[in-house]
């Protein structure tokens, strides 16, 4: 049996005022997974359970909603969040470079997190800078003419 996560009574009023402002309960799932992700960090398997039992959908159903949303974690991610350009100007201009001297700092690959929970590493597309790439964002925050030799230091701001 699937497991269901518990949730609390602001939660679950949450969910419901959203299912009625929604005709299509499908289009409500969206808002609820950010309320959710908002407040946990990232979207469970328990999450998906009760949400989708709340909203009277399939598990299947509300996993194909979420998976289209890059920005929707669905295991657990750091404190903070390194995006790094992989767009054609950043390529051109060898983001390739500053992604390794990252990766071999933290020890972490793409798509994962520190053993430590400080850092997740994910590509995105053009951040709006491509004058000034490679271009990385960290939480907020951007980073732009990336070099590897900057990495370290700036990585130390977030320790
Ligand atoms: S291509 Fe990297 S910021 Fe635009």
């Amino acid at each position: 049996m699937n497991k269901l996560f518990t949730f609390n009574n602001e939660e679950k009023e949450y969910i419901k005022k959203e299912k009625e402002n929604h005709e299509n309960t499908k289009s409500a799932v969206i808002e609820i997974i950010k309320f959710i992700q908002k407040k946990y960090n990232w979207v469970s398997d328990e999450h998906i359970n009760s949400i989708a039992k709340i909203l009277n959908i399939t598990n299947i159903e509300l996993e194909e909603i979420t998976t289209f949303y890059s920005q929707i974690f669905r295991k657990p991610i750091g404190k903070n969040i390194i995006r790094y350009c992989d767009s054609i100007v950043c390529y051109i201009n060898n983001y390739k470079i500053v992604q390794k001297e990252i990766e071999n700092i933290l020890k972490i690959k793409p798509g994962e997190t520190t053993k430590d929970k400080k850092f997740t590493l994910l590509p995105t597309c053009c951040l709006g800078n491509c004058d000034k790439s490679p271009v990385i964002m960290i939480n907020n925050n951007t980073y732009t003419n990336m070099q590897p030799n900057k990495i370290s230091m700036l990585l130390n701001k977030y320790k």
